[in-house]
């Protein structure tokens, strides 16, 4: 099973991955690398997980990195030892491919450099994402399983430096601060990493044939996809299903459903357009009823309306068997809700999510609303409970979907969930 963003991220995989961890025997992320914020509740404590998947929260569940993730030694480090502080069992339970990326200090670096001189900024999150992925495509970088061959990582090393160096002159800037030391510290870092070093893709297979249940965990969204969100104001993975096979080193038959997470409205983070954004006032009630600030960078996240032609170009774009809508409480205030059903556009009436990025920043919303429901919502466990209000909120999502709503989540805690 897949479990993907539908939005921009930040739909609360974290938790619906959380709750479906219960049901299977292994985790696997699949892309992105630090970038990522799952924000996970467990009992009265609250984790934030970057790397690690979030299974890792319950107990005896195994969790693998796969090859598509970009791996930063020195936050995985913290990461797993936060765990472990905290009281987490983490022994033994995670493994990180053998093929992913390491990302670099100068890549992060070349990323905060980048973001500061060109002119079109995506709005990173800092965290090197970009250039490591670049530098895997140029065919130039630096694997776990590259950390057994010292000389092998001081050629990679060498080389990365004096390119990032050279592109940051050529930006008109340069790398703050002691590189060397710094690269020698993620070293370091890396070196632990060898301990979690695995096939992943061996793993899951053997785990599927052994009769075990896979989960594969996607970060970010349909919309930041490298390839199928708005480009260029995405994320350098591959976010959506297809990723999920080449990012954990399986063949796509082995998948057997695709849960696709979508908030009961959108957010986004980072620059590029956001069709159905509130008006200021209405922003700033949703970001602070639905606390929309960044996991990662704490940024403050925009704000608008559900977008009905995005859910169904990612159901689409996914191949979904079922969605799970997140932080549908967060409405619970609301005396009407609107949901984005097509776009006005130069060229006429949109009813599918367009190609062009400038083309979507142009394109006006068609609303249809709906009465709100006025009630809370955060204690209901089953959808007959829900005001008839809410259920035909959920409902007009599924139709215009086209993909059956599976579970419903009415709160942060885990057991704030209605499972269909
Ligand atoms: P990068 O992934 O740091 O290169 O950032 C590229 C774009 O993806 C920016 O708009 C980020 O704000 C966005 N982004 C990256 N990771 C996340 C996430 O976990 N949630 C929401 N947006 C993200």
């Amino acid at each position: 099973m897949v479990v993907v963003g539908c939005q921009w991220g930040d739909e609360g995989k974290g938790k619906i991955v959380d709750v479906l961890a219960g049901d299977v025997h292994v985790v696997a992320r699949y892309q992105g690398g630090a970038n990522a914020g799952h924000t996970v509740h467990a009992g009265d404590d609250e984790f934030i997980l970057h790397q690690i998947p979030s299974g890792i929260l319950h107990p005896g569940k195994r969790c693998l990195l796969g090859n598509g993730v970009v791996l930063d030694a020195i936050e995985f480090g913290k990461e797993y030892d936060e765990l472990e502080a905290r009281g987490i069992a983490v022994e033994g339970r995670v493994g990180v491919s053998q093929k992913a990326h390491l990302v670099m200090p100068y890549h992060r670096l070349l990323d905060q450099v980048s973001e500061d001189r060109v002119e079109q900024k995506i709005g990173t999150t800092g965290r090197g994402i970009g250039p490591t992925y670049e530098g895997k495509a140029g065919r130039r970088g630096l694997r776990v399983s590259d950390l057994a061959h010292p000389d092998r990582v001081t050629s990679l090393v060498e080389e990365g430096v004096a390119r990032a160096r050279r592109r940051a002159a050529a930006l008109g800037g340069e790398l703050p601060g002691d590189v060397p030391a710094m690269v020698d510290e993620a070293l370091a870092a890396g070196e632990r990493l060898r301990e979690f070093a695995t096939d992943t893709g061996l793993e899951i297979v053997q785990s599927i044939r052994d009769g075990k249940r896979v989960l594969l965990e996607g970060a970010q969204g349909t919309a930041l996809d490298l390839d199928h969100g708005t480009y260029p104001f995405v994320t350098s993975s591959s976010t959506t299903a297809g990723g999920a096979a080449t990012g954990s080193g399986i063949g796509p038959t082995v998948i057997d459903a695709v849960v696709g997470v979508v908030k009961a409205y959108t957010t986004r983070v980072g620059n590029g357009p956001l069709p159905t954004a509130f008006e200021p006032d209405m922003d700033e009630k949703l970001r602070e009823l639905g606390g929309e600030f960044g996991a990662t960078t704490g940024r403050p996240r925009r704000c608008g309306w559900f977008d009905a032609v995005l859910a169904r170009y990612a159901a689409r774009v996914n191949g979904l068997t079922g969605l799970a809508v997140t932080k549908l409480d967060v409405l619970d205030t609301l005396p009407e809700i609107s949901i984005a059903t097509a776009y006005r556009t130069p060229e006429g009436e949109a009813r599918e999510f367009p190609a062009d990025t400038w083309q979507l920043g142009e394109a006006e919303p068609i609303y249809e609303t709906l009465p709100g429901w006025e009630a809370p919502t955060g204690d209901v466990r089953k959808l007959a409970d829900l005001p008839a209000t809410a259920r035909r909120y959920l409902d007009r999502i599924e139709e215009l979907t086209e993909t059956p709503v599976q579970m419903v989540s009415v709160g942060t805690r885990r057991k704030q969930i209605i499972r269909v």
